[in-house]
């Protein structure tokens, strides 16, 4: 026999970037972070675990290549919802797993993603969310969202905030062992639905700093992240979530584009016109920017006028998403 369980993940954009670890192993951040989750419609993982007694070893598919498991992180992973599975029973496969028969039956993972992998657009936060969540659905694990987003963040920091919709914060906790280094949400995905996000893809490419040596480098050599970690972001985050509370546009644009590390042209050059509404940008760790405008029509104008004053090379996607669940 063999039993399997799908899900799908969405990915999602840091207006109050994850940038720097206190503990590389549990992955534990050194300052909270606030997100925004897309809709899973447009970029996200869509996962499928199979459980088999033919099966002799765990194995994992990634966008249809054999990817191999034996990192830390999947194992985090694997271990942890393993450790927490219980009974499960099929009546209409005649199929009953005892909770001790997970430790030795295995699993095969197939995972899909409808967006670049690695391109510095959050793959492995919807992969990692997906992934535990699946999994946690096939061995009828009980443990809630906010559980289940402490062991997503064992796979990679970002993926713990695509288990809620909205805007979410991870909290970075202050437990050696992580305990509370959880994702919460801040308002679900239609407290604010006239946000649209814009994803230009100019670059599929896989980034050539990974997050994780980029985090790295800059806890070993910048003397500025401390100081953001303990100064800068704090009251960021206090301005974002009240912004967010009061669906202030304003406020939410100035803040997400300050905590962007990298200056857009292209928004620089639209405010300048006369009585530009107000977008704002954010970048990630690839090249890829994300545009949010406040409402369809700013954006439906803003996706023009980037159309005619930058044309795209030729390889370059341009598309809007709704931070609910409409495509413009
Ligand atoms: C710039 O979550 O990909 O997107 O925890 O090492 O897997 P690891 O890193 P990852 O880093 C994301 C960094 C970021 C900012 C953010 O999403 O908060």
């Amino acid at each position: 026999w063999v039993l399997t369980a799908t899900a799908r993940s969405p990915t999602n954009i840091a207006v109050i970037k994850y940038w720097g670890k206190r503990d590389e192993t549990l992955i534990l951040p050194v300052n909270d972070s606030i997100s925004v989750t897309l809709d899973p419609d447009h970029l996200s993982a869509t996962t499928t675990v199979a459980v088999s007694p033919s099966f002799d070893r765990d194995r994992m598919w990634l966008n249809g290549t054999e990817i191999s498991l034996s990192g830390g992180r999947f194992q985090n992973c694997l271990r942890e919802i393993r450790q927490r599975a219980r009974d499960v029973e099929n009546k209409e496969k005649g199929i009953h797993i005892r909770k001790e028969d997970w430790e030795k039956l295995h699993v095969h993972i197939a995972s899909y993603n409808n967006f670049p992998t690695a391109a510095g657009l959050a793959s492995s936060a919807a992969g990692f969310a997906c992934l535990v969540f699946t999994l946690a659905k096939l061995m009828n694990v009980s443990e809630d969202a906010a559980a289940l987003s402490s062991i997503a963040r064992q796979g990679s920091g970002s993926a713990c905030r695509s288990l809620y919709g909205g805007f979410v914060k991870w909290v970075k906790g202050e437990a050696a062992n992580g305990s509370d280094s959880i994702a919460v949400q801040l308002v679900d995905e239609s407290y604010w639905n006239d946000l649209v996000v814009i994803i230009a893809v100019v670059s599929s490419r896989q980034k050539e700093t990974s997050s994780t040596s980029g985090m790295r480098d800059s806890v070993v050599t910048s003397a500025l992240l401390q100081h953001r970690a303990e100064v800068i972001v704090p009251s960021r985050i206090l301005q974002m979530e009240e912004a967010i509370k009061n669906r202030n546009f304003g406020s939410f644009a100035r803040l997400t584009c300050a905590d962007s590390n990298q200056v857009i042209n292209t928004v620089e050059r639209w405010s300048q016109f006369e009585g530009a509404p107000q977008v704002a940008y954010t970048f990630d760790a690839g090249p890829n920017a994300v545009l949010i405008a406040p409402n369809r029509e700013v954006a439906s104008l803003l996706l023009q006028r980037l159309l005619f004053f930058f044309p795209p090379p030729p390889d370059t996607k341009l598309e809007g998403y709704m931070v609910g669940d409409t495509s413009i």
